[in-house]
C-alpha cells in the first residue's frame, strides 16, 4: 500500500489558495517521484469566511475550530499560513506536540520564536520546515544548509522585500512619489496588510534573522539589528545618488567581520553595475559571498501567491521523502556556533555621507584629520555629497560630532560596490 501524508491547511488567503492549486497540479507527479500521496483534507477559515467552492472544487473539509484540525489523527501535517504571531504560534506549538509535521511561511514567528520552535519540533520528533518566510519563491534556505555547508559564508546581503524594492525602483525610474509608489505596491498585494513592516525594514530584518542562522549558524535577535526603512529618502538623496553613479536600495546584510557578524537593514548606495542594482519592482535577490563559491546571487520573486505555494511545497516534499525513507525528522538548520556580534572597531564598509555645509575648506579639513579618504563626491549648491573609502563604524560615530559646527549631516548609508 502506498504511503499517504494528509494535510491540515491553516489559512485560505492568497498563499493558501496558491497551494491548494499548485498541489491539485502537481500531485501525481509529487506522488511519482516522493512515493507518497499528499492531500489536504481540512482547510481551518474565518468564521462567516465562504470557500465552499473551493472546497467542493478540491474535495477538502472546511472548518472554523482549529481544534477540529490539531485533534484529527489523520492529519500528519499542519501548514500555518495565517500569518503574524498569535495565535499562529500557540496554534504551531499544540501542532508540534501532537505529532504533527509543521510548514510555515511565517517570517515574524520564525524570526522572533524560531529558536523554541524548532526545539519543540526536535522534542517531539517532527519537522518544522519554513522555506518560504524568506524570499518567497528564492529556494535560498534549503540551499544555504545543504550546499554551502562545505563552504565558508563572509557576507549575506540583498533585497529581502518586495514591496519596498518595487517603491524605490519606481521612485528611481519613473520619477513617483512614495506615496503613489506605495499605493501601487498594496494594490498589486506585494504589501502586507499593514505596509509599516515593509517600509520601515521590519519585514527584511525578520528574513535577516533568518538567514543569519542559516549562513553562519548564529542566533541573532531583532533588537541585535540596525534597521532603517525608506520612509525618510527624499528627491535629493535620489538625484545625488544617481549623480555618483548609484542606486539605492533596501539592502539586509549579514557580514561577518573577524569572528563576529553584524546583521542590519537599511537604505544602501548600490554601485549601477553591481549585480543586485539589477534588482528591480518586486523581485528580491541574494547576493553571497564565500570562500569557495566566492560570489553567487539568487534571484526571484519574493511574495505571490504562487511562487510562496511552491516553496511551502518543497517543505511538504522534504517531509515526505523522509517519510519515504523512513528518516527521523531532522532540523531544518543543523548549523550552530556561539552567537558573536562584531565591534564597531571591526565593522569596517565603505559610506557615503551627504551633508548641508556652511564651510566646505573646514569640513573637508576634518576629513582630512580623521584619515578618511574620499572616493567620489558631488557638490549641488550647499549640498556636499561623498563617497569615502573603507573605515571602522567607531571612527564615523566620532566624525559626527567633529563635523557639527561647519556642516549638518543629513544622511549616512553604507555603500555596495566600491
Ligand atoms: N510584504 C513582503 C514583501 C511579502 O513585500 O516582500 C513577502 O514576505
Amino acid at each position: 500500500m502506498s504511503k499517504t501524508l494528509r494535510i491540515g491547511l491553516l489559512g485560505l488567503g492568497v498563499v493558501g489558495g496558491g497551494v491548494v492549486q499548485v498541489l491539485a497540479k502537481e500531485k501525481e507527479k509529487l506522488q511519482k517521484q516522493t512515493g507518497v500521496a499528499i492531500s489536504i483534507d481540512k482547510v481551518l477559515v474565518r468564521p462567516g469566511e465562504d470557500k465552499s467552492a473551493l472546497a467542493k472544487k478540491y474535495g477538502f473539509v472546511l472548518t472554523t475550530d482549529f481544534e477540529d484540525i490539531v485533534t484529527d489523527t489523520n492529519l500528519d501535517i499542519i501548514i500555518e499560513l495565517i500569518g503574524k504571531v498569535h495565535p499562529a504560534k500557540e496554534f504551531i506549538e499544540k501542532a508540534l506536540q501532537n505529532g504533527k509535521h509543521v510548514v510555515t511561511a511565517n517570517k515574524d514567528l520564525i524570526a522572533q520564536h524560531g529558536v523554541a520552535l524548532n526545539q519543540l519540533a526536535k522534542e517531539n520528533r517532527v519537522s518544522l520546515f519554513y522555506e518560504a518566510s524568506v524570499a518567497g519563491g528564492i529556494p535560498i534556505l534549503r540551499t544555504l544548509t545543504n550546499n554551502y555547508l562545505a563552504d565558508e559564508i563572509t557576507d549575506v546581503m540583498g533585497i529581502v522585500n518586495g514591496t519596498t524594492n518595487y517603491m524605490l525602483t519606481k521612485m528611481f525610474e519613473n520619477q513617483l512619489s512614495y506615496q503613489i509608489a506605495l499605493e501601487q505596491a498594496q494594490a498589486l498585494g506585494f504589501a502586507e496588510s499593514d505596509p509599516t513592516n515593509d517600509v520601515d525594514g521590519i519585514d527584511a530584518a525578520y528574513k535577516m534573522v533568518i538567514l543569519a542562522q542559516f549562513a553562519y549558524g548564529m542566533d541573532v535577535s531583532m533588537s541585535d539589528l540596525e534597521i532603517e526603512g525608506i520612509r525618510s529618502l527624499t528627491k535629493t538623496d535620489v538625484q545625488a545618488a544617481q549623480a555618483l553613479g548609484y542606486e539605492i536600495k533596501l539592502i539586509g546584510r549579514a557580514k561577518k567581520y573577524g569572528q563576529g557578524i553584524a546583521v542590519s537593514v537599511g537604505p544602501t548606495l548600490v554601485d549601477k553595475y553591481h549585480p543586485i542594482a539589477s534588482i528591480k519592482n518586486e523581485f528580491n535577490g541574494i547576493f553571497i559571498e564565500s570562500s569557495g563559491i566566492h560570489q553567487s546571487m539568487f534571484y526571484g520573486p519574493g511574495a505571490g501567491a504562487l511562487p510562496t505555494a511552491t516553496s511551502v511545497l518543497s517543505d511538504v516534499v522534504a517531509i515526505a521523502k523522509n517519510k519515504y525513507l523512513g528518516i527521523e525528522p531532522p532540523l531544518f538548520n543543523h548549523f550552530k556556533v556561539d552567537t558573536t556580534l562584531a565591534s564597531d572597531l571591526e565593522q569596517i564598509d565603505s559610506y557615503y555621507i551627504a551633508l548641508k555645509v556652511n564651510d566646505l575648506a573646514k569640513v573637508q579639513a576634518i576629513f582630512t584629520e580623521q584619515a578618511i579618504n574620499i572616493k567620489k563626491e558631488h557638490q549641488q549648491s550647499d549640498g556636499w555629497f561623498v563617497i569615502c573609502e573603507p573605515i571602522a563604524k567607531a571612527t564615523l560615530k566620532e566624525l559626527t560630532p567633529k563635523l557639527s559646527t561647519y556642516a549638518k549631516i543629513e544622511r549616512v548609508m553604507k555603500v555596495i560596490g566600491e
